[in-house]
C-alpha cells in the first residue's frame, strides 16, 4: 500500500507526480505530499486526506525544479495526519517510502540515543535520518542508500532524494514494486506503471536488494553487491485511456461494464469457436503436461477476492480434472508449516501480482522445490514473473479498490485452465467440451444482456436500505459468490454482510434472522437447486426478507422473494460469472446511495503490499 512517484526531467515535477499520484491513490489515500528540489533546496507540500487536499495546497504553489517525489499514504505506523505525511526530511535528504520497516522500534531508539530528534510517529522517518547520518559521511547518496540497506528489515520501495546532489533520485526496495520509467531525457519511477502510461511505455521492474539511481538521462542499477546490473526494458503497449473513467462517475462501474469485453478476451485467446475447443497456448502446452503429468493434488492460495475466485476453482479442478483441490487464504497458510508432497501442485492467485502474503506463500512453496502457477493481472508483476507458469487475466488495469472485472476474469481463467488440465487428465469427454464451449459462446453477450437491467438493481438495492445486515447463501459453486458478495456490501456499503454455504444455514446462521436482516439467495437453475430453495423456504419461514437470484423468469422464486435478480440460462460452471453482476451492482448502488466514495473505500488499499 502507498503509492510513489518520481520525477527527473525538463517537465513541471509537480504536475506529473500529481498526475500519477492520482492513478495510485488506490494504494492508500489517507494524505498526501511532494518534495521538489529547485536551487539547492527541497519545497515540501504535504496535506491530510484525499489527494485532493494537497491538488488545493499545491494550487497556490509556484514550483520550480526539475526533480521531484510524491506520496500517497494509507496509513501502517502512525495515524493519518499531516506529520506522518510523507515525503519525511531530514537535513537536505527526502524520503517516500511505501512498507513496514520491522525493526523501526530498535532504529527509532539508537536514533533517539545519539541525538537525532524525530518528528513524526511513523516508521519512514527513520529511514531519512538514517541515509541523512550517512550521506555527511559519504557525501554521496546511492554510497549512503546502500550502507542503509542492511539496517532495515520489513518491506519497503524508497525514493530518496539529496539537495547537494539534485539531478538524482536513489530507489531501492525489499518487497514492494517499483518501476522505472524511460522517457526522451526524462525519467520516471512509481510503484505500477498505471501511474506512468501516459508519458511512456517503456519500463525497468527494479528488483529486491537493488538500488536505482535514476537521473533524467540516465538509470543504472547496481545488485546487492554494488555490482552495475543490465537489465533490458519491457515494453507494455498500456492505452493511457485505459486508466480513465471513460465518462462513468466511478471506475468500479466503468469496471463492471466493461466485462462483456474483458471476458470476451480470454476467450479469444483460449477457445477455438471453429473447432468448438478449449485450446492451451502453445507457450505453455508442454510445460501444463509436465506440471500436472503425475499430479496428486492441487492447493490454490490467495487473499480476499483473489481466495474466493480460488473457492469457485475448488469446485472446478475437482469436478472437471477429479483433481483433488484445497484452498488456503495465504497469510494463514505461509504460517501454518503446510505439509506439501512433491506432486503436490501449488497455484496462486492475486490480481496485483503484489499482495505481499500471497508473495510469501509463494516463495515459501517455491522453497520447497514446488513449481508454482500463477493467475494475475498485472503482467510482470512480481508473483507473475517469480511463477513457474503465470496465467494472465487479461482484463486490462483495474483500479477501483473493490475487485470486479478482475473476480470475473479470474472465474473464467481458472474454469478454462481447470478445462485444459481435465483435458490431459482425459477427464473432460468431448460432448462435455461441447456443451461448455455452446456457453461459454454465449457468455459475453449474456454478461451484457445482465448489465441492460442496472436500473432494476438500483431500484433493488434501494428496497433494502434500511436493513442493518445481510446473509449470501448459494450451494456449490454459488457458494463463493455468496462469499464475494459479502464481501463487496462491506467494502462499498460498510454494511456487516456474511456469505455462507446455504446448507450451512440451519448451523447457525437461522439464528440472525429477524425483520433487520436480509437474506440474498443465489439459487440459479442447476442441479442444487431445489436443495436451495428449500433453504430459501426456511429462511423465509423465520421472517426473513429475501432477494432471490434466479435462473430467467423464475415465477417460483419470484413469489417467494421480496426482490428477484434474473441471470440468461447458462452452464452450471458460468453461472457464478453471470451472478456476480447483479450482486456487485447490488453493492455498487447501496453504497453510492449512501454518498461513500465507491472507487475508494474507507481503510483499504487495492494492493497490500504489507501484512
Ligand atoms: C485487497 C483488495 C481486494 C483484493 C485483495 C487481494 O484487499 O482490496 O480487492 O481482493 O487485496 O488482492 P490481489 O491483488 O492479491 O488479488
Amino acid at each position: 500500500m502507498c503509492g510513489i512517484v518520481g520525477y527527473l526531467g525538463a517537465r513541471n515535477p509537480k504536475d506529473v507526480i500529481l498526475g500519477g499520484l492520482k492513478k495510485l491513490e488506490y494504494r492508500g489515500y489517507d494524505s498526501a505530499g511532494v518534495a521538489i528540489l529547485h536551487d539547492g533546496h527541497t519545497k515540501r507540500v504535504r496535506a491530510l486526506g484525499k489527494l485532493k487536499a494537497l491538488e488545493d495546497k499545491l494550487a497556490h504553489e509556484p514550483f520550480n525544479g526539475h526533480t521531484g517525489i510524491g506520496h500517497t499514504r494509507w496509513a501502517t505506523h502512525g495515524v493519518p495526519s499531516e506529520i506522518n505525511a510523507h515525503p519525511h526530511q531530514v537535513n537536505g535528504v527526502s524520503i517516500v517510502h511505501n512498507g513496514i520497516i520491522e525493526n523501526f522500534q530498535d532504529i527509532r531508539r539508537d536514533l533517539i540515543q545519539s541525538g537525532s530528534t524525530i518528528e513524526s510517529q511513523t516508521d519512514s522517518e527513520l529511514i531519512a535520518h538514517l541515509i541523512s547520518d550517512q550521506v555527511q559521511q559519504t557525501q554521496d547518496l546511492r554510497t549512503a542508500v546502500e550502507r542503509v540497506l542492511g539496517k532495515l528489515r520489513g518491506a519497503y520501495a524508497v525514493l530518496a532524494t539529496w539537495e547537494q546532489s539534485p539531478d538524482e533520485i536513489v530507489a531501492f526496495k525489499e518487497g514492494p514494486p517499483l518501476v522505472i520509467g524511460h522517457g526522451r531525457d526524462e525519467n520516471f519511477v512509481a510503484s505500477d506503471v498505471q501511474a506512468l502510461i501516459a508519458y511512456t511505455q517503456k519500463f525497468i521492474y527494479l528488483e529486491d536488494q537493488e538500488v536505482a539511481v535514476i537521473k533524467k538521462d540516465s538509470i543504472q542499477i547496481f545488485s546487492e553487491t554494488g555490482k552495475p546490473v543490465d537489465r533490458d526494458f519491457v515494453e507494455l503497449n498500456w492505452d493511457a485511456e485505459m486508466v480513465e473513467k471513460q465518462g462513468f462517475p466511478y471506475f468500479m462501474l466503468k469496471e463492471i461494464f466493461e466485462q462483456p469485453r474483458t471476458l470476451a478476451v480470454s476467450l479469444e485467446l483460449l477457445t477455438n469457436k471453429e473447432r468448438q475447443e478449449i485450446i492451451t497456448p502453445t507457450e505453455y502446452d508442454d510445460k501444463l503436461k509436465t506440471i500436472f503429468a503425475g499430479a496428486t493434488d492441487l492447493r490454490i492460495v490467495a487473499c480476499g477476492t483473489s481466495f474466493y475466485a480460488a473457492t469457485y476453482g475448488k469446485y472446478l479442478f475437482e469436478r472437471l480434472a477429479r483433481l483433488p483441490t484445497e484452498v488456503d487464504i495465504a497469510s494463514e497458510f505461509r504460517y501454518r508449516e503446510p505439509v506439501f508432497n512433491k506432486k503436490t501442485v501449488v497455484m496462486v492467485i492475486s490480481q496485483s501480482g503484489e499482495t505481499a502474503d500471497t508473495l510469501a506463500a509463494l516463495r515459501l512453496v517455491r522453497q520447497n522445490g514446488l513449481e508454482v502457477i500463477s493467475i494475475c493481472n498485472v503482467k510482470n508483476s512480481t508473483i507473475a514473473r517469480e511463477s513457474s507458469l503465470s496465467i494472465p487475466m487479461n482484463c486490462g488495469p483495474e483500479i477501483g479498490v473493490a475487485s470486479t472485472k478482475a473476480f470475473t476474469a479470474t472465474l473464467l481463467n481458472l474454469l478454462l485452465f481447470a478445462s485444459q488440465v481435465a483435458k490431459v487428465r482425459e477427464t473432460l469427454s468431448r460432448a462435455a467440451e461441447t456443451e461448455l464451449m455452446a456457453a461459454l459462446m454465449a457468455l459475453p453477450a449474456q454478461v451484457d444482456l445482465v448489465l441492460t437491467h442496472d436500473k432494476y438493481f438500483e431500484n433493488a438495492a434501494r428496497g433494502f436500505h434500511q436493513f442493518k445486515g445481510f446473509l449470501f447463501m448459494g450451494r456449490g459453486v454459488s457458494y463463493p459468490i455468496a462469499l464475494e458478495g459479502a464481501l463487496k456490501l462491506k467494502e462499498l456499503a460498510y454494511l456487516h454482510a456474511e456469505g455462507y454455504a446455504a446448507g450451512e444455514m440451519k448451523h447457525g446462521p437461522l439464528a440472525l434472522i429477524d425483520e433487520r436482516m436480509a437474506v440474498v439467495m443465489i439459487a440459479p437453475s442447476d442441479e442444487l437447486y431445489e436443495k436451495t430453495v428449500s433453504n430459501l423456504e426456511e429462511a423465509r419461514a423465520r421472517g426473513a426478507k429475501v432477494i432471490a437470484l434466479g435462473t430467467g423468469e423464475n415465477t417460483r422464486l419470484r413469489d417467494v422473494s421480496d426482490a428477484y435478480l434474473a441471470i440468461p440460462a447458462s452452464h452450471w460452471a458460468l453461472n457464478p460469472i453471470l451472478a456476480t453482476i447483479p450482486i456487485q451492482l447490488l453493492a455498487y448502488h447501496m453504497a453510492h446511495s449512501f454518498g461513500y466514495d465507491v472507487d475508494q473505500p474507507r481503510n483499504l488499499a487495492k494492493s497490500v503490499t504489507v501484512e
